[in-house]
C-alpha cells in the first residue's frame, strides 16, 4: 500500500502547512420510493494521479422518502506549500435513484485558498433521472 508509506511524509508536511477543514452538506432528492446513495467529497490533485478523498459516506439506502439531508467532514493539509495556492474540491454521488442501475453525478468544483482555516460547501441534487455516468457498484 502506497498509503501506508506516505504518512509518515504526510505527517511532516501537515506539522508546517496549512490546514483547512470542510464541512459539506446538502439535501438529495429522489422521486422514487427506494433509493441508494454513496457519496464522496474530493479534493482534486493535479500533481498527483489521484484524488483526495476528505470524507465519504457509506451506501445509505432510503426508503419511503424523497429526501435526505447528508453531511460531510474532513480536513486537507497544505501538500504543495510552492505549489498551488488553492484546493479543488468537489462532491461526487452515485445512485440508483435511476430508471436502471447506478449512475454517478458530480458537484461543480469549487476553488478554496489553503489559508482558509474552515470552508463551508453546499450542494442540493435531484438525483432523478439518468444524468451522468453509469456504474456497477456504489463504491
Ligand atoms: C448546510 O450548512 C449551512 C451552513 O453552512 C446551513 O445554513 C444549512 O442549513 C445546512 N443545510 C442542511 C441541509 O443541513
Ligand atoms: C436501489 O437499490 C435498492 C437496494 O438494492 C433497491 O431496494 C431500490 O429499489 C433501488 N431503487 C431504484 C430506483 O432502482
Amino acid at each position: 500500500m502506497k498509503l501506508v508509506f506516505l504518512l509518515p511524509i504526510l505527517f511532516l508536511i501537515g506539522g508546517i502547512g496549512a490546514k483547512t477543514n470542510f464541512k459539506a452538506n446538502g439535501t438529495f432528492t429522489c422521486d422514487y420510493n427506494a433509493w441508494c446513495f454513496f457519496v464522496t467529497l474530493w479534493e482534486e490533485d493535479i500533481t498527483e494521479s489521484w484524488n483526495d478523498v476528505i470524507d465519504r459516506m457509506g451506501t445509505k439506502c432510503v426508503f419511503g422518502r424523497h429526501s435526505w439531508d447528508y453531511k460531510l467532514d474532513g480536513n486537507e493539509y497544505e501538500d504543495a506549500p510552492f505549489g498551488d495556492k488553492f484546493y479543488e474540491v468537489f462532491l461526487s454521488v452515485r445512485h440508483n435513484c435511476t430508471s436502471h442501475g447506478i449512475r454517478e453525478v458530480r458537484s461543480d468544483t469549487t476553488y478554496e485558498s489553503v489559508d482558509t482555516a474552515v470552508s463551508y460547501i453546499t450542494w442540493d441534487k435531484d438525483l432523478t433521472g439518468d444524468d451522468g455516468t453509469p456504474y456497477k457498484e456504489f463504491v
